[in-house]
């Protein structure tokens, strides 16, 4: 089963609009010198308000599709009204993304947001036409304690709760454990393997074996250029949610670059 690989850069709350223009100067010129059968499916992530100085580069087959994409970092699950703060999907999409990340631990971790409300945002994005990020991942806590598969499988079959086999194939998980984000301290890829092949059997139990195949889970924690390709040979990890690293156009073109040679479909 081929998936094509998505590097997402998760810009997190960094970058005024001068800043992110430039970062993205540096990243749209690197993924135009290729084909989109060439390179994974690049992701970016800016704050909103630097979503205007960004924009998602067309796959150059003729789909419709898009060899360079935009996400948001968040979003409500109601359509409008009085949510002081809040954005909605329909609001992400006009300003030009197709994906949005949902669920990050530091979303979890200091806005207490609850599966539910992930579930929630889920089924609002993929109602609106755009692709979820679901992240997951256990505490360092939860690790020492052996409770990682149980408490991520948890995570998973709530998210994915009454969502149907057509749109979770299509959705991507994250699988991030919260101590390896932003420690510099990557999980070992074989360890990464074994838990991200674990979600892919808990996506197999809610939406089928085809849905299993065919969604993509990235690894997230501290990847960089060094450790991509480790990450990549492994045979479930399909790609990666990046945050530090994805803040200077040198590193996040190179683990693109890294990953380019793993490549071999179009946007779609
Ligand atoms: P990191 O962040 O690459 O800086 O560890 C990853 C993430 O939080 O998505």
């Amino acid at each position: 089963m081929s998936r094509k690989p998505i590097i997402a850069g998760n810009w997190k709350m960094n970058l005024c609009q001068n800043e992110a223009k430039s970062l993205f100067e540096g990243i749209s010129a690197f993924v135009s010198n290729y084909k989109a059968t060439e390179l994974p499916t690049v992701v970016i992530a800016p704050v909103f308000t630097s979503i205007n100085q960004v924009h998602s580069i067309p796959c150059d087959c003729g789909c419709n599709g898009y060899k360079l994409s935009v996400a948001g970092q968040n979003c409500h699950w109601e359509a409008s009204g009085a949510y002081t703060g809040e954005i909605s999907v329909e609001m992400l999409k006009d300003a030009g993304c197709s994906y949005v990340i949902i669920g990050h631990s530091e979303r979890r971790q200091y806005f207490s947001e609850t599966d539910e409300m992930i579930n929630k945002k889920a089924k609002a994005i993929l109602a609106g036409g755009l692709i979820p990020i679901i992240c997951c991942g256990e505490s360092l806590e939860q690790r020492e304690a052996g409770v990682t598969d149980s408490w991520i499988a948890g995570q998973i079959r709530k998210a994915l709760e009454g969502i149907s086999s057509d749109d979770v194939a299509k959705s991507v998980i994250a699988y991030e454990p919260i101590w390896a984000i932003g420690t510099g301290k990557s999980c070992d890829a074989e360890e990464a393997n074994r838990v991200i092949k674990m979600i892919r059997s808990v996506v197999a139990e809610c939406a089928g074996q085809a849905s299993a195949d065919s969604i993509r889970i990235l690894y997230g924690g501290s990847v960089k250029p060094s450790t991509i390709e480790e990450q990549m040979s492994k045979s479930d990890i399909d790609g990666a949610l990046i945050g530090g690293a994805s803040l200077k156009a040198d590193s996040f073109n190179e683990i693109i670059e890294k990953t380019m040679k793993i490549s071999s479909s179009c946007c779609c």
